[in-house]
């Protein structure tokens, strides 16, 4: 069952990954979204390092995935979102060479109705990565306040009609399936180019797991964590993450040695139209990549 799961996940802007993090034989290396290894596994062929390897995931799923194919190797497995797992590396007083952050759902996710991530697939609003935490999607939706709801269309989904949409889906509650919340949003919009659901959907999982709250706060961790002349590569989705990480890296990086960190992409590397064509998945995805100069 693993396998057929994994094999619609596709690792992302690989090769361009191996190319800007620049993995040497006995690097160690850090992959803070391991998801099912993908990026991983090209690492590991280079550094041939698994006792120097972690991999952190919040999903439990992914985490037995992971455990199940690298722990007999020696790579460490964790399964804990990654700032709390990063803040306990630190704590260990732990060192990498390589640090990956590839953000967001894996194709797993979204291809499975029961979790509730896709607008195209019909199954209970959930859209939790980590199935411990209590918080799901249905909960936002038929429980939060009209003005919270607004707040969250508007700021993590970029939504121009929040409020009507917001009145609309108040009217409406209990609303409990992914295809009756996508049903309202089309009434709202009914000549939209893209599916109209894109933005709610994305602003719903940002508040159910956090996403923005833990990439910003941990993103100081991850320097943190950096040997000198290590390397940081964070992969973003969507313009709210990207500009999370590019504000980040440009406070604490110069294009010069001045600073924390030099950045190595000065303008993010985007996935060719090959790649979009094989993984339309990609068609989002900007990396930005940083070395680490001082301690
Ligand atoms: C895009 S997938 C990563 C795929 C992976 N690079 C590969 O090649 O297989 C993102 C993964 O990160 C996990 N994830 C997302 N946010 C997380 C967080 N804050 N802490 C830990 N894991 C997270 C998700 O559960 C998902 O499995």
């Amino acid at each position: 069952m693993h396998q057929n799961k994994n094999k619609n996940h596709i690792p992302v802007l690989l090769s361009e990954v191996i190319k800007v993090l620049d993995p040497r034989i006995n690097d160690s290396y850090l992959d803070l979204t391991a998801g099912f290894g993908g990026h991983f596994e090209a690492i590991l062929s280079i550094t041939k390092n698994p006792l120097e390897s972690y991999l952190i995931d919040r999903d439990q799923f992914a985490f037995d995935y992971l455990k199940q194919k690298f722990k007999k190797l020696g790579v460490k497995i964790i399964h804990n979102d990654f700032l709390n797992a990063s803040k306990e590396l630190v704590d260990s007083k732990i060192k990498v060479d390589l640090i990956l952050a590839d953000l967001g759902v894996s194709a797993y996710h979204l291809n499975d109705a029961k979790r509730g991530f896709s607008f195209n697939l019909n199954g209970p609003l959930d859209m939790r990565m980590d199935q411990r935490q209590s918080l799901t999607a249905y909960d936002v939706v038929n429980k939060y306040s009209r003005d919270r709801l607004i707040y969250i269309l508007k700021e993590y989904g970029e939504e121009p009609k929040a409020r009507v949409i917001s009145d609309l889906i108040i009217k409406n509650r209990p609303i409990k399936n992914t295809f009756d919340l996508a049903q309202i949003i089309r009434k709202v919009w009914k000549n939209s180019r893209v599916d109209p659901s894109t933005r709610t959907f994305q602003a719903l999982r940002i508040e159910v797991n956090q996403e923005l709250d833990l990439l910003e706060e941990s993103l100081k961790m991850w320097l943190k964590l950096l040997k000198p002349d290590g390397r940081l590569g964070v992969i973003s989705f969507h313009s709210l993450e990207d500009r999370i990480v590019k504000n980040f890296f440009k406070e604490n990086g110069s294009y010069d040695y001045l600073k924390q960190v030099k950045i190595l992409t000065p303008k993010p590397i985007v996935p060719s139209r090959y790649e979009i064509v094989n993984n339309p998945r990609s068609r989002s995805a900007k990396l930005r990549v940083v070395v680490k100069i001082k301690t």
